[in-house]
């Protein structure tokens, strides 16, 4: 039986197909925003990695605008939220109720300006934010829907600005995880756009990216986690040369 199919239409498809269960579906929400669950998915490290997020944003996020490009389950939200008071939160998803969960944990509510938007297609103007967020969001995304998302960061991220990835790492070839053939294939069946991520030149992407709208990217610090398997990083926003 195909449940994807329940869920199709308002979404992109890669979306209602391969993740329907885990975003879309409300009977499994509640289960997933669980500190618990979230941090079994990441193999023990979402403390960490939230952690090491929240230190990176923190430092830059109070002097400007900060979104949060799309949802996350667990306590990242509010966090950050609290290192921003008294400046609001802008976050943006495709699927309302992830939207509604978000605002159910965000105080005050208000500080929290949820929209729904594909981040594929941002309704923000050019330059409307100088912190962005991006919390493994971009390996659930196929090659082509990456390089959209991506363009409309280094479109709405104003020069001087910095983005804030947490991530896989790029290809972890020495790892355990990639170098055992079962472990290799339990994941890709679970993350089926990990592959392509994990052997794109993140940098290179994004500085191709940027140069349509006169920007450059330099990256200002790179942190690696469980044994070089996940990332956290910022990159800068520059005027292109
Ligand atoms: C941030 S990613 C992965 C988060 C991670 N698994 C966690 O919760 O810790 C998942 C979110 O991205 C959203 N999403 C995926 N593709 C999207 C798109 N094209 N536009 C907007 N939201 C999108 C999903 O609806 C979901 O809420």
């Amino acid at each position: 039986m195909a449940f994807y199919r329940y869920f199709e239409g308002e979404v992109p498809s890669y979306l209602s197909r391969h993740f329907w269960w885990a975003y879309m579906w409300r009977g499994l929400t509640w289960f997933f925003d669980h500190p618990v669950i979230i941090s079994s998915i990441l193999f023990g490290q979402y403390k960490t990695l939230k952690r090491a997020t929240i230190e990176r944003v923190a430092r830059v996020a109070p002097k400007g605008r900060m979104l949060q490009l799309t949802c996350v389950y667990g306590r990242l939200t509010p966090r950050i939220m609290e290192h921003l008071d008294p400046q609001p939160l802008h976050i943006t998803d495709i699927v309302p109720v992830q939207l509604e969960l978000a605002k159910d944990k965000a105080f005050p509510p208000e500080k929290l300006l949820a929209t729904r938007m594909n981040a594929e297609n941002l309704a923000y103007q050019d330059n409307s934010f100088s912190t962005l967020l991006i919390f493994f969001l971009l390996h659930e995304l196929p090659p082509d829907a990456r390089r959209k998302v991506l363009g409309e960061c280094m479109r709405v991220l104003s020069p001087g600005g910095t983005l804030v990835l947490t991530e896989y790492a790029q290809l972890p070839r020495q790892h355990i995880f990639y170098r055992s053939p079962v472990a290799r294939r339990i994941l890709y069946r679970a993350e089926p756009f990990l592959e392509p991520f994990w052997k794109e030149d993140m940098l290179q992407s994004l500085q191709q990216l940027a140069e349509p709208f006169g920007k450059s990217v330099e990256t200002v610090s790179h942190q690696e986690y469980f044994g070089g398997f996940y990332r956290v990083t910022e990159y800068r926003l520059t005027e292109g040369i």
